[in-house]
């Protein structure tokens, strides 16, 4: 197939320009690339290799022409316009959670269940960032050993809020840093926060997104239903606690995974070593700081459960603006080229 004409929706945002970095990087073949955000850019140049690229404005757009759309400029955004950009002619691949769970929208971690982008037009949807990245380990030892339950507590970074979740974190710690004592001993003075009920910096908020049904957050839910489409196990059990920590970019989790068929670590590393887009670390442990702008998931940590035996205990962090969002993203688009 010849060059395709790319949309990149939310082109000014921490998704947005990562996808383009991406789209560059990989090569892929654009005969012409349109990026769309809000009136606030709307007429500001990006720089790209493919020439200079005047920002339009989502809200009179016309999608004409759009062969792919990377969508990543919020749910609203998303319900409105996807299926303007659909009846166009184009298909979107989604980054928001505005159509997840829709029966007829394929939910695609590239590597992992590709088959259900194959031949689709309309709107294919990316997972969450958080569920992408357990995704590149559960996927494939799903697929060997029959996985049956998951318990999982999430490590999540800033950026997985927006680039202004950033702004904040790195605010706050200006604001805290040359207040050791305070910090150790609890007289600290309240930094102020917009995007999180508590300060972020220095600390770690157990309760990441909104609050949903059963005491549970949204970005919970996500970790739960996501991971049963993606998988295929409608009835598969998660245990999920999201947790938001002041890390700029990667988001960590830490699993405890049970399977129909007992497993060993070492069965388990070679599993993973075997599959696509993801690295086993067993000589030093794996951190969001290095799991910042590389493509890969990284895992580590793989122990056998104490309790019952059979199952595993580890640990995997991923670039939630990476895999976790634009190149997945490129990645389904690649899928239907
Ligand atoms: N960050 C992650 O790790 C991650 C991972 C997976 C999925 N996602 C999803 O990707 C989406 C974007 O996330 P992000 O982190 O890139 O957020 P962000 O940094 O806040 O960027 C938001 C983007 O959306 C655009 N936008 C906002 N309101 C708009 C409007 N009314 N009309 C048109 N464009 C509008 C912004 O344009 P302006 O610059 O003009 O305001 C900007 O380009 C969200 O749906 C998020 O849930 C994010």
């Amino acid at each position: 197939m010849t060059g395709r004409n790319v949309a990149i929706v939310g082109a000014t945002g921490a998704v947005g320009r990562t996808m383009l970095s991406i789209l560059e990087g990989r090569n892929f073949d654009v005969s012409n690339l349109r990026m769309f955000a809000s009136s606030r850019s709307a007429g500001s140049t990006v720089e790209t290799r493919w020439g200079d690229v005047v920002v339009e404005d989502l809200a009179i757009s016309d999608p004409t022409g759009v062969d792919v759309a990377l969508f990543s400029a919020g749910g609203a955004r998303s319900k409105e316009f996807a299926p303007r950009f659909v009846d166009a002619g184009a298909v979107v691949i989604d980054n928001s959670s505005a159509f997840r769970m829709e029966p007829d929208v394929p939910l695609v971690v590239a590597g992992v269940n590709d088959e259900y982008a194959n031949g689709h037009s309309g709107i294919i949807a990316n997972p969450n960032c958080t569920t992408m990245t357990l995704m590149m380990a559960a996927g494939p030892l799903h697929a060997a050993l029959g996985l049956t339950s998951m318990v999982v507590s999430s490590y999540q970074s800033v950026s997985g809020m927006g680039k202004a979740a950033v702004d904040e974190l790195i605010a706050q710690v200006d604001s805290l840093r040359s207040d050791v004592d305070g910090l150790m001993d609890g007289s600290w003075v309240d930094p102020g926060s917009v995007l999180y009920p508590r300060p972020i910096a220095f600390n770690a908020l157990p309760f990441a997104g909104n609050e949903a049904e059963s005491g549970y957050t949204d970005e919970e839910w996500k970790l739960v239903n996501e991971s049963r489409k993606i998988l295929s196990i409608p009835d598969l059990l998660v245990e999920p606690t999201c947790v938001r920590v002041p890390v700029a970019v990667g988001h960590g989790l830490s699993a405890s995974l049970r399977f129909a068929s007992p497993t060993t670590p070492e069965a388990a590393i070679e599993i993973l070593n075997n599959a696509p887009g993801i690295e086993v670390w067993t000589d030093k442990v794996p951190t969001a700081l290095d799991s910042a702008g590389i493509d890969d998931v990284l895992a580590g940590r793989i122990r056998p459960t104490l309790g019952e035996p059979g199952g595993l205990n580890l640990w995997v962090v991923g670039d939630n603006l990476r895999k976790g969002a634009a190149l997945n993203a490129v990645q389904i688009a690649e899928l239907l080229q």
